[in-house]
């Protein structure tokens, strides 16, 4: 069966040569007679295959001795709630840059005092504000970030600086796409089902000095410290999705890692914003200054136009490329596993559908 070029949001595109070796080793994996699925997560082999992905993540995420991973389960959106139960004892900062990170500042208001200190949501989250040193609140516990906007197309281009006070970013549309300095942030997470692997699986990248004062309420599956004493398997993990993760991880580092896709992120992302910056049909709302290099939205100004060219789009086998219903319009989601033939074939449909519509 041929393979459609799909620029879903997430879950997303996984790298061929990875759906390959999964399937591959599906009913018999190495010299065990059994799929990875039908393991016990005790077993050496299990064991084996759950520190070989852990290892591959520190190493392409360049992950600093001083900080743990753990491979959890509940999403960004369980995350959300487990900061605060975590590290909110004060009061706690947010930017609101979009509607997942609106989210986890409502989240956050559950468990004590939250300040929204910048935003852009009056103006549509069509940029990123700048949060400055000064505008740190005196007894913040932490400021939060969503350093990739995946609805509204928007990423922060530069890491705020929050002087002491830990910065906790939420990074699940554009972790392992460009490089990024770990020891700057206080904690780092991500749903799984963009640039990690198959759903199921969050990450939580924690400074070793953070777990440890959960509030007596967090459920203990929440609790940093004791997922941390207990190798992320305080419960059963989400086994598969955590080996498939890995076989992502190594296949990453095989392109040569983070610092390699980068430069493609880069050159896919400028294909598209390059050919709508010079089109007269298309048209991409967010400062040039601020845009995602992992969601492209853009959309005619007729939503009739939209629709026409969603469903030729599919016709063509570039699928889910409809924007979301905040936006409208189109986004083509390209994260690491979207190839550049992909994104070309975008664009060429695009030149073709402006030339038959102007
Ligand atoms: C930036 C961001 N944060 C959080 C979420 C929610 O993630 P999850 O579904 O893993 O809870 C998403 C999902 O798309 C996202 O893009």
């Amino acid at each position: 069966m041929d393979r459609v070029y799909n620029f879903a949001a997430g879950p997303a595109a996984l790298p061929l040569p990875v759906l390959e070796t999964a399937q591959k080793e599906m009913l018999a994996y190495g010299s065990t007679g059994m799929s990875v699925m039908e393991m016990s997560h005790r077993s050496k082999m299990y064991l084996e295959i759950f520190e070989r992905a852990q290892s591959a993540f520190r190493r392409v995420m360049n992950v600093p001795d001083n900080y743990k991973v753990l491979f959890l389960q509940g999403g960004a959106t369980g995350q959300f709630a487990a900061v605060p139960m975590n590290l909110l004892k004060t009061e706690a900062d947010y930017a609101d840059t979009g509607n997942f990170a609106h989210g986890a500042m409502v989240e956050a208001q559950k468990y004590g005092k939250v300040n929204c200190i910048a935003s852009s949501r009056d103006d549509g989250y069509t940029f990123i504000p700048d949060i400055t040193p000064d505008m740190v609140s005196e007894n913040a516990d932490y400021v939060h970030i969503t350093t990739n906007n995946t609805i509204f197309g928007t990423r922060y281009t530069s890491v705020p600086e929050t002087g002491k006070v830990p910065l906790v970013a939420d990074m699940s549309s554009n972790i392992l796409s460009e490089e990024v300095d770990v020891s700057k942030f206080g904690v780092i997470y991500a749903g799984a089902q963009k640039n990690i692997g198959p759903a199921g699986l969050t990450v939580v990248v924690v400074r070793d000095d953070l777990p440890g004062s959960a509030r007596p309420d967090c459920p203990k599956l929440f609790d940093w410290a004791l997922q941390v004493k207990n190798d992320s398997m305080l419960n059963t993990p989400p086994c598969y999705s955590i080996y498939v993760a890995g076989l992502c991880f190594e296949w990453l580092e095989s392109l040569g890692g983070v610092k390699a896709i980068e430069e493609i992120n880069k050159e896919k992302s400028a294909l598209l914003y390059d050919l709508i910056d010079n089109s007269s049909l298309y048209r991409n709302n967010v400062r040039k200054d601020c845009r995602s290099r992992m969601n492209v939205p853009f959309v005619t100004g007729d939503a009739d136009l939209d629709a026409k060219f969603v469903k030729e789009a599919a016709a063509n086998g570039l699928v889910n490329i409809k924007g979301h219903r905040l936006v409208g319009g189109m986004r083509a989601s390209i994260y690491n596993a979207m190839p550049i033939e992909g994104v070309r074939a975008l664009a060429e449909f695009m030149k073709k559908f402006e030339k038959e519509n102007a």
